[in-house]
């Protein structure tokens, strides 16, 4: 794990939008997983900087981002896909067609969830994969379980994501119970990993991932058998390293 030291969250979120421009410039056709949440929203507006000063160029980009609220419609302000639109989709020359997030409308859990392997198989595979970090180790809508879930499925989320989610939402009653998202299998897969956590309230999370035993009671642990993973972390979240 090659483990990137950033003073702040601005800091960080250049530091990882200067490892996906390197991704976009080398491979202009290449295929980002990419996530929603507080932590990638920096990220996201330093490469709409870029894209507007003219040094990059997402037109033949494919996206397939790692999760969605199940039962909640594009339209949704709270959705994941209205997230992607409006921090990044809209800014820059990506084309939306080819920008993928699991389908929070369809009902029936396993027709989502084959349709989107099936997606992820024909991209050819994603080539750089952003993801943030829960408070509880959690990656995509992975939550600590007893074994590891390999593909795209159905969770039901835990009370802490619930609890972290809701500051979303009207109320706490409005969060989804339920989401697609990619498995850890399928993040896996991908050729390379970018995490980027900011604040001390990942700093316990972060350090069960990187010196932890590799377990799925803390899904991100994974990460460390992967071999080609960036964690971009703020001085407050590598607070609890020695
Ligand atoms: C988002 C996602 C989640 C978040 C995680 C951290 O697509 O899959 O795993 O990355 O919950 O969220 P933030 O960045 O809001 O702290």
């Amino acid at each position: 794990m090659n483990i990137c030291k950033a003073k702040n969250y601005q800091d960080m979120s250049r530091k990882a939008a200067n490892i996906i421009s390197a991704q976009v410039i080398m491979k202009p056709h290449c295929v980002l997983g990419l996530a929603t949440g507080s932590s990638p929203i920096g990220t996201y507006k330093q490469l709409i900087e870029w894209y507007n000063k003219g040094d990059l160029d997402f037109a033949r980009v494919m996206s397939i981002n790692l999760d969605e609220y199940k039962g909640l419609s594009p339209e949704n302000p709270q959705s994941y896909r209205y997230f992607m639109n409006t921090n990044l989709f809209d800014h820059i020359n990506i084309d939306k067609a080819r920008t993928f997030v699991p389908n929070g409308l369809e009902p029936d859990p396993e027709k989502a969830c084959a349709e989107y392997e099936e997606i992820i198989r024909k991209s050819g595979g994603i080539d750089l994969q952003l993801l943030g970090l829960g408070r509880n180790g959690h990656i995509g809508f992975n939550e600590p379980a007893d074994a590891f879930a390999r593909e795209t499925h159905c969770v039901n989320l835990t009370e802490s994501t619930i609890d972290a989610n809701k500051r979303f939402f009207e109320s706490e009653d409005d969060v989804p119970r339920q989401a697609y998202t990619m498995g850890i299998g399928s993040i896996m897969k991908a050729r390379k990993i970018l995490v980027v956590v900011s604040g001390e309230d990942k700093a316990d999370a972060l350090k069960a991932t990187i010196c932890g035993p590799i377990t799925p009671q803390v899904p991100a642990s994974i990460l460390q058998l992967h071999n080609d993973v960036t964690i971009v972390a703020d001085e407050a979240a590598l607070s609890k390293m020695d």
